[in-house]
């Protein structure tokens, strides 16, 4: 089989398509022939050493010191079930799943191997490989910080960076879960940020955000909990979805007026991804696919990734 792998830390040109032996599934494991995958701001962080501010030496000493030790990316999948090895009873061969290894990855290959226990699920009725794939990545964020905030309905979200793949997977959810959400995005997304459920939109490059919000959720680092101070309630939650080392450390304490920052990495589960995919069949949440590339134009889907602009999913298809 082929698989893209990224041996060393740095850009696009770090890329290379290889073969490889098509694993074969032990007791308990579904081998899935992979239909698409999804390049995201994990995998070009990754691909790039590029981790959030003051995490560089921490990330290394996890992930690898020269260059990934997980050198196959990509953090979700959809697909077909290919076969299965002895003792599965929740899949066959022949059924379409989708999968979120998350920070395992490995999904960049035409065969991926997963334990029946792992967060893989059925594609729910009505979804195509494509949109399957690109599920879980913002979906699970924001199912995860939203949990962490505890919406309460009627909540004031404002999400900040709503047109990435987990901006608007937190409009969606938020909304859903009862919250008068308003968003921020460039003029060119406006429109788009809208129609996935945003009571309003902001759009930042005119002045600055007002208002006072229960929840603020910043997918981009906008802002930090000083400067969020200044249009957070009291009892406010800070979401610091995209914050690195300081974060992680002020979230141990509150903050002014009890408010409260919320940092550090979102789970990963097969509760959450099933959860998206009844979410999807009840019309409560959906994924946005910027482009479609093709397998071996996997290097251009990153370089796409690479320029922060990308409104929702950068998907890689492999089959149809
Ligand atoms: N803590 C965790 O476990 C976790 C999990 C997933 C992701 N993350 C982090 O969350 C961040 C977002 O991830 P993602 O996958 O959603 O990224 P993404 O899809 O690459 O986000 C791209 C979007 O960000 C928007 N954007 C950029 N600068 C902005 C600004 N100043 N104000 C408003 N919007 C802005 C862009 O819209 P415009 O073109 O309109 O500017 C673009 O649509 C990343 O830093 C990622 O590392 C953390």
């Amino acid at each position: 089989m082929q698989a893209w792998f990224a041996r060393r830390y740095g850009g696009v040109d770090v890329l290379r398509l290889e073969e490889l032996a098509t694993p074969t599934p032990r007791a308990g494991q579904l081998l899935i022939r992979v239909h698409a995958t999804t390049v995201n701001s994990a995998d070009v962080r990754v691909r790039a050493c590029n981790f959030p501010r003051g995490t560089k030496t921490i990330g290394r000493l996890v992930l690898g010191w020269n260059g990934p030790r997980q050198p196959m990316l990509g953090t979700e999948l959809a697909g077909v079930v290919e076969a299965v090895g002895p003792g599965v009873n929740r899949f066959r061969s022949g059924d379409k799943v989708f999968a979120f290894p998350g920070g395992k990855m490995g999904s960049h290959a035409q065969f991926v191997v997963m334990s029946e226990n792992g967060p893989v699920a059925h594609i729910p009725e009505g979804l195509d490989f494509a949109s399957a794939a690109s599920l879980s990545f913002g979906g699970t964020t924001a199912l995860h910080f939203l949990r962490a905030a505890r919406l309460r309905p009627d909540d004031s979200l404002l999400v900040l960076g709503g047109s990435g793949a987990v901006g608007l997977a937190m409009v969606q959810l938020g909304r859903h879960q009862g919250a008068k959400v308003t968003a921020t995005t460039s003029t060119l997304n406006c429109e788009l940020v809208a129609d996935h459920g945003a009571n309003s939109v902001i759009d930042y490059t005119t002045p600055p955000v007002s208002g006072r919000y229960d929840i603020i959720a910043d997918t981009v680092g906008a802002m930090n909990f000083t400067t969020a101070q200044d249009v957070l309630k009291p009892h406010g939650r800070y979401l610091a979805i995209a914050g690195g080392l300081a974060e992680m450390v002020g979230a141990l304490r509150p903050g002014p007026h009890n408010t409260k920052m919320i940092a550090g990495p979102a789970t990963e589960s097969l509760q959450d991804i099933t959860e998206l995919a009844r979410l999807f069949g009840a019309g409560h949440f959906r994924s946005h696919i910027d482009h479609v590339y093709s397998w071996p134009d996997l290097p251009a889907a990153h370089a796409h990734a690479d320029t922060g602009r990308k409104r929702g999913s950068v998907v890689v298809t492999l089959r149809e």
